[in-house]
């Protein structure tokens, strides 16, 4: 896999103190509440399991499948695998991979909330806060990325590579082959 690794973006150790800091803020933040993590599969589960073990608190988790319409209007999204259990009053922080447009979490976001969840609260590894179509409030951000399609720490090209431990770019020739 090194060999299709172009640049790399956010260094393991990076992510790796980054998701302890963020972890770190989130205890103090919600003090004496339980937190259900909803994370949105499958680039989230990487962040995910490293940010839950971080937490040094009760918790619970659940897991949220969703596929986008290629090729439709932007931010038409379907649920794949709704959550197990229901939010109601509970105190739920959605674990994400990266947060582009906004278009995908908008709809997750309003789709979560018609649930009557207790408070509903975004946590994302990357961001690119400068492509926002839709406005959305995010309470923990790790780092704010160049706009170049990445790939590692749950995040994809075709399937592939989400098991990088870094945050990288491709040969652009890896992303012409098929
Ligand atoms: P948004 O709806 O535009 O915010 O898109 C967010 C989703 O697009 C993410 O959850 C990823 O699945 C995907 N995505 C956005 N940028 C990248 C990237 O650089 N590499 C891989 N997937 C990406
Ligand atoms: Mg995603």
């Amino acid at each position: 896999m090194r060999e299709d690794i172009a640049k790399v973006i956010v260094p393991a150790a990076k992510l790796k103190a980054r998701v302890r800091a963020l972890g770190r803020r989130i205890v103090r933040d919600f003090d004496g509440r339980d937190l259900h993590l909803v994370t949105v599969m499958k680039g989230g589960l990487f962040f995910l399991t490293d940010l839950a073990r971080t937490l040094d608190r009760p918790l619970s988790l659940d897991c949220l499948g969703i596929s986008s319409y290629a090729g439709q209007s932007q931010g038409a999204v379907r649920i794949t695998k709704d959550l197990d259990d229901d939010i109601q009053g509970r105190h739920v922080l959605i674990v994400e991979d990266i947060i582009d447009t906004g278009l995908t979490l908008a709809y997750i976001r309003r789709n979560l909330l018609l649930r009557q969840p207790a408070s509903l609260t975004i946590c994302t590894p990357l961001d690119r806060p400068y492509r926002r179509i839709v406005d959305i409030d995010v309470a923990y951000v790790g780092f704010t990325i160049p706009d170049e399609f990445v790939v590692g720490y749950g995040l994809d090209w075709r399937g592939r590579y989400r098991n990088l431990p870094y945050i990288a770019t491709l040969h652009p020739e890896v992303m012409r082959r098929e």
